[in-house]
């Protein structure tokens, strides 16, 4: 029998970050020596007062269906995270945990959007932005940002944005972010959350990376601008990337109840509920004080300021600090135009240097910005070392004559 597949599922393409990795992962099956650049996730192991809370939990029988929004407990743990990190008040039912940020971003999507309304995404973007969208049958705005700017929106350029739009509903905004590692300021984020208070905005701020972030820098949710804004704005963050837990499933949303709300039936309907021992374990990961995560984090830096100083050595390459996350967002334009293998794209550049140099990265047309590569630094500096010198020879064969 031959099913017609729904218009809703044949848009949707596989995810390119994902797909670069299965290869080199193949590839290094096979027996190949690759150095990968690819992975979205911590290289360490989840900390060992994690992994007992998760223990306990099935030595206890905790094995069951929990609430939907996830137990009594975990919230309550996320609301206190709420308050001692980011300042903000939220009670138990304004949050609602997930399989992941990235089902909570589905959900909370689902929820508010309508087909045909507008979502600004500034680029370079994560690649489930634009997918999740379209899923809704709702239309992604791409909003282009430079490396002069720190690869950042700013509040003059989303006025005037907006005023070309039609339905405008909501912004995706994500610092520390992925691909860029750009870190929004106060300053900027004040602006921005102004030109969407006066809009009527829905401000989705993905906050997946806020403990990764370097030099002394702090993260500022645009929630805390004030009352009304942190009212417009759903907070989507979790467990993956700042307790190395990303196989856990767990993330969540925090916002107006209203919002959550729905966004907890759609959940209902689909998962019922996270995984209860990783609950537990996320309750462990935000209630004990420990300093594995500022370890983490410390490592990160030192490997991000190997990488990118690597980087800026190679010719014709250009590549900013990364305030946060864990990766290096390199320009490499110049390779296109003239090189030896008449490669002229970000996906071409990648297989030439997985095929023949052994390094895989992530090309950047992944994230609409085909100019550059993604190097994430979740990997062994002496990965770094070596993969970033077969980077540099690849290009360097591409314009030899
Ligand atoms: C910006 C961003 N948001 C959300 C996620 C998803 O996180 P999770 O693994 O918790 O679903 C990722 C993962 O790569 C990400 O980079």
């Amino acid at each position: 029998m031959q099913v017609k597949i729904s218009k809703r599922a044949q848009i949707l393409k596989p995810s390119p970050t994902l797909s670069v990795t299965a290869l080199a992962k193949r590839m290094a099956a096979q027996g190949i020596d690759i150095i990968s650049f690819g992975a979205g996730e911590p290289d360490f192991a989840t900390p060992d007062y994690i992994k007992n809370a998760a223990h306990q939990a099935l030595d206890q029988n905790f094995t069951y269906y929990t609430a939907a929004a996830g137990i009594p407990e975990l919230r309550q743990a996320i609301a206190q995270k709420l308050l001692k990190d980011n300042n903000l008040t939220y009670s138990p039912d304004e949050i609602l945990v997930s399989a992941g940020a990235k089902a909570a971003l589905a959900n909370v999507l689902l929820a508010v959007l309508d087909a045909g309304d507008e979502v600004l995404i500034p680029v370079p973007y994560w690649v489930s932005y634009p997918a999740l969208v379209e899923l809704c049958e709702a239309v992604p705005v791409y909003m282009p940002t430079s490396i002069e700017n720190n690869f950042k929106i700013t509040a003059a350029q989303l006025e005037t944005t907006l005023a070309q739009l039609h339905h405008p509903k909501a912004l995706i905004l994500n610092s520390p972010n992925n691909p860029s590692g750009a870190v929004y300021a106060k300053e900027e984020l004040v602006a921005i959350g102004e030109v969407c208070a006066r809009h009527n905005i829905l401000i989705i701020s993905d906050e997946i990376y806020e403990k990764l972030i370097y030099d002394d820098r702090l993260h500022y949710s645009i929630a805390q601008i004030s009352p009304e804004i942190q009212a417009r704005t759903v907070i989507i963050n979790g467990v993956s990337k700042a307790y190395a837990m990303t196989g856990w499933r767990l993330g969540w949303s925090a916002g107006p109840s209203s919002i959550i709300k729905s966004a907890l039936l759609i959940q209902e309907h689909t998962l019922s509920c996270v995984n209860s021992i990783t609950q537990k374990a996320a309750v462990a990961a935000y209630t004990t004080n420990d300093d594995s995560i500022e370890k983490m984090s410390q490592e990160f830096a030192r490997r991000r300021d190997y990488l990118v100083t690597a980087l800026n050595q190679i010719p014709h390459v250009t590549c900013p600090l990364p305030a946060g996350a864990f990766y290096a967002f390199p320009n490499i334009a110049y390779y296109f135009e003239d090189n030896n293998r008449g490669i002229n794209n970000s996906i071409q550049l990648c297989e030439y240097l997985l095929q023949e140099f052994k390094v895989a990265l992530v090309p950047g047309a992944a994230f609409g910005a085909d100019e550059y590569v993604r190097f994430s630094y979740a990997t062994s500096i002496e990965n770094i070392i070596e993969g970033v010198k077969r980077f540099a020879r690849g290009l360097k064969a591409l314009i030899e004559a």
